[in-house]
């Protein structure tokens, strides 16, 4: 690549702090380690399991919400925002998590859901039995429809998750009645954020979970709480990714300028539990949000420390279009004083193991099932190691999702009866949903359910190509991915890489390079083997260097 290489270099982190540099691993409770049996995870899993992580060599855990919910939404539906579901445990449960999380060296950060309740939620029960207009209803977005008999939704706005973003409710004298606003499902819906009870509600949660020991949040759906104010019609397709052009309206759901201020306010409330590059309480964004630029606004000094790179998550498997967005990512955080922050898989998307293993090109698919093409397994975890060791050279900091390191593709044969995603049922199985990439994932190759919990049970069907995946099975194995992910991150910290510094050298056109932190990366995206300059030495590789030492097609090496 021709890189202007004098031009290029970017530290991804201008205030250090613990987060500047972490690597930060996601943990999807459901799917972890299941203690009782059940089929679905748990806390207390989750706590058998963690010198797992503490081996593994990541710096904290995010767990994905485990809170009262009728789980129409995986939990993402919250009902209580101060307890913990029971199929997942107790409060004392999450209370000797995040202790022994803490005494083996992990921080831990939970997942906070603002955009909406659960329809459980008992605001939402309130809401319903109260009259239009009144301040029950006010904490959610409820309007008359239009047409003569208001059966008409109040807006064209459509679910991220398929139809309507409107649903209509039966008023307590039995008439239909107003229409409240869910983004995402009927059983989702949208708070009232312009409402100051919202607000002080919020901040006594954040209290709460900080109270409890927690380093900070994650925060779904951060660019989605304001709406323009007149919910004016947006004839676009629905689509969580704010995909706004300079050239293009802003979607009047997404990115509102509003959003900005909640979270001025609640910094306020973090740091006042500590601040200090050791101590910090941390918020990180879930913000669909391009360009780059515009994602930087979340991590201004005064806002959230850390926003989700998705744009990098999306870009293509090319060595322009990673230059391209690795470029402009460390560019816009550089400018705001923030660290850049990169992520390959989460609980939303095709994993990357498989995602890598399409033509390169490919749309984003939401969701892989029987019947659909299918990805190069091969090759999709070939570019996924690649990948991961381009990733982990970056500064800044690193999000890892749980059976990654495992190198775990998407379950992409799932049979349709067994999804829960509500995006399957509500595009009418257009879209398969995220299912794929929530199944179970596995520890012992030779155990039941491997060793995901003691018994068969598993809330989504293990494929049987799980074995050789099993952690058992790769520990201590050169080469294996966890061996790979294991030697990576303790590299990572040695080099100091987190806090380093980038600078791009020249390459060929199908090739990255750069230095960091006395190392030097290469990624080889082109078909020919690459010579690497004579006298390096190698200290990690995605895959082996061919008989004549070159870096092989899809292939990352450090080397000094
Ligand atoms: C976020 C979550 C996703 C959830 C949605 C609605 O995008 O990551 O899993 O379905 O918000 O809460």
């Amino acid at each position: 690549m021709n890189t202007n290489a004098t031009h290029q270099e970017a530290t991804g982190g201008a205030t250090p702090g613990w987060w500047t540099e972490a690597v930060i691993y996601q943990i999807y409770p459901r799917s972890f380690a299941d203690a009782d049996g059940d089929g679905v995870g748990d806390l207390p899993g989750i706590t058998a399991r963690l010198d797992h992580l503490a081996d593994l060599g990541v710096d904290a855990i995010w767990l994905s919400p485990f809170y009262p919910s009728p789980q129409a939404d995986a939990g993402y539906d919250v009902a209580d925002y101060r307890g913990v579901e029971p199929l997942f445990g107790t409060l004392s449960d999450a209370d000797r998590l995040i202790a022994e999380a803490k005494a083996r060296g992990l921080r831990v950060i939970v997942d906070l859901v603002p955009n909406h309740t659960s329809s459980a939620h008992v605001w939402f029960t309130e809401a319903l039995a109260a009259a239009p207009g009144s301040a029950a209803r006010q904490r959610y977005v409820f309007r008359d429809g239009r047409g003569p008999d208001g059966a008409e939704p109040p807006n064209d706005w459509q679910s991220v998750f398929g139809g309507p973003a409107w649903s209509r409710v039966t008023e307590p004298d039995g008439r239909p009645g107003q229409w409240y606003l869910h983004l995402f499902d009927s059983a989702q819906p949208d708070l009232n954020w312009d409402n100051p009870e919202v607000r002080a509600e919020f901040v006594d949660v954040l209290r709460f979970w900080l109270d409890r020991g927690v380093d900070g949040f994650r925060v779904d759906v951060a660019h989605g709480l304001i709406k323009q104010a007149d919910l004016a019609d947006w004839q676009e397709p629905q689509e969580i990714l704010s995909g706004q052009e300079v050239d293009k309206p802003r979607p009047p759901m997404w990115d509102q300028d509003g959003v900005h201020d909640i979270y001025r306010q609640w910094r306020q409330v973090l740091d006042s539990y500590g601040s200090s590059a050791e101590d910090g309480r941390i918020l990180v964004a879930e913000a669909w949000v391009e360009p780059a630029e515009r994602l930087a606004r979340y991590v201004r000094p005064d806002e959230m420390h850390q926003a989700f790179n998705f744009e990098y998550l999306l870009a293509a498997w090319t060595a322009p279009a990673q230059y391209a967005v690795i470029t402009r990512s460390l560019e816009a955080t550089d400018a705001v004083g923030a660290p850049t922050t990169w992520v390959l898989s989460n609980h939303d998307v095709v994993r990357h193991a498989s995602r890598l293993g399409l033509p390169i090109g490919t749309p984003r698919p939401n969701g892989i099932g029987i019947g659909d093409p299918q990805p190069d397994a091969a090759v999709g975890l070939r570019r996924a190691r690649a990948a991961t060791l381009l990733m982990l050279a970056l500064p800044g900091s690193a999000y890892l999702y749980q059976g990654e390191e495992l190198g775990l593709p998407e379950h992409t044969t799932l049979p349709d009866e067994v999804r829960q995603d509500p995006t399957f049922r509500r595009t009418g199985g257009a879209h398969r949903g995220r299912d794929g990439c929530r199944v179970p994932i596995p520890w012992e190759a030779d155990a039941p359910s491997y060793g995901f919990g003691p018994t068969d049970a598993s809330w989504l069907p293990q494929p049987p190509s799980w074995a050789e995946y099993a952690l058992d099975r790769q520990r201590g194995v050169p080469g294996s991915t966890y061996e790979l992910y294991r030697g990576a991150l303790r590299l990572r910290r040695e080099h100091g890489l987190g806090r380093g510094t980038l600078r791009w050298q020249e390459s060929p056109d199908t090739v990255l390079s750069f230095t960091n932190g006395g190392l030097t990366v290469l990624t080889n995206f082109g078909p020919d083997p690459v010579p690497l300059p004579a006298g390096a030495q190698v200290v990690q590789a995605s895959a082996p260097l061919d008989d004549a030492g070159r870096v092989p097609t899809d292939a990352t090496v450090w080397y000094r």
